[in-house]
């Protein structure tokens, strides 16, 4: 990737999509997530080589929440193998990212594994193979960005579990199908705290290099085989920004999870991962600046996977 200006290239993209005209308003239905900087904007650039360049609010931390899906997601495949897809389906679910609709036509087997109820399939999945869904994710974190800071923010976390009734009911529901090993406190507690991660978009472009690694990660070493890796990013490409996964695949063309804290974090295969972060959401829950700012980007150098 050599003679590409990083930086400049991410204050072109950045300025575009400032000329978009709506922003969206952040979530609310999670209270400690209100109180964010409805303006914050970064963005940041990590390579396969190691090098990160950034813009904006690129280093500031904010809630990751179901971007962290796509760490369980990995780590449960890792850990556990391809089992897990007898629990979770890999077809975009065309409804709402916490929709219950669909669970009881098919039989408490989630659609995906980025929507909530499949999520908490993935979550108790993790929690089965490793004791500690949320510290597996916490110390994946830090080892791929190197930052060692990195923490759930328990504010965040309290207050989604006090107004997480849809999650509560999904849980519950998926159990009466017998598809949670563990209880279902236990996949909620763990599940809501992954997702109260607070992390940059400086840290969470390296940790997404090891998609764009083909599997392996910062050290080296293999998470993933050549093929889940490719399947990882086949669901993140059709499932990952939920029942507007078309949208993002006209408008940017890349693999990519969104969380309703205002971050996405997209993966540039064989070249790199990127993340942004605006925490005003559109109608599905994804960040409007976002998805500007990575409609720019793909537009301008062609990064797509198409
Ligand atoms: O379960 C929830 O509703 C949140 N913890 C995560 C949802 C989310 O981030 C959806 N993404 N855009």
């Amino acid at each position: 990737m050599g003679g590409v200006d990083y930086q400049q290239l991410l204050h072109d993209v950045m300025d575009t999509a400032l000329r978009a005209p709506e922003r969206g308003r952040p979530a609310d239905y999670i209270p400690a997530l209100a109180v964010v900087d409805p303006t914050a904007f970064g963005m940041a650039i990590a390579t396969v080589g190691g090098e990160v360049y950034g813009a904006g609010d690129w280093e500031t931390p904010f809630s990751v929440q179901s971007v962290s899906k796509l760490f369980t997601l990995a780590l449960a495949l890792a850990e556990g193998g391809d089992d897990l897809w007898k629990r979770v389906g890999r077809e975009p679910s065309g409804n709402p990212f916490n929709s219950l609709v669909q669970l009881e036509t098919e039989h408490g087997i989630p659609r995906n594994p980025f929507i909530n109820a499949g999520a908490l399939v993935v979550t108790d999945r993790l929690l089965e193979l490793t004791g500690d869904a949320v510290g597996a994710v916490r110390d994946f974190l830090r080892a791929e960005s190197g930052n060692p800071t990195i923490e759930v923010d328990d504010a965040v976390a309290s207050s989604e579990a006090r107004h997480g009734h849809r999650n509560a009911a999904l849980a519950h529901f998926i159990a009466s199908y017998g598809n949670l090993r563990n209880p279902v406190d236990s996949v909620l507690a763990h599940y809501y705290a992954h997702c109260a991660i607070a992390a940059s978009c400086r840290d969470l472009a390296l940790v997404g290099r090891f998609l764009a690694s083909h599997g392996v990660r910062a050290d080296g070493s293999r998470l993933l085989t050549r093929s889940e890796a490719k399947r990882v990013n086949a669901v993140l490409l059709t499932c990952g920004t939920y029942d507007a996964a078309g949208e993002f695949a006209f408008r940017v063309g890349l693999p990519g999870k969104s969380g309703v804290g205002g971050g996405i974090l997209a993966v540039l295969p064989g070249r790199g991962a990127v993340c942004v972060w605006g925490p005003g959401l559109d109608q599905a829950g994804n960040s409007v600046l976002g998805v500007a700012a990575l409609d720019a980007l793909t537009t301008a150098t062609g990064w797509s996977v198409f």
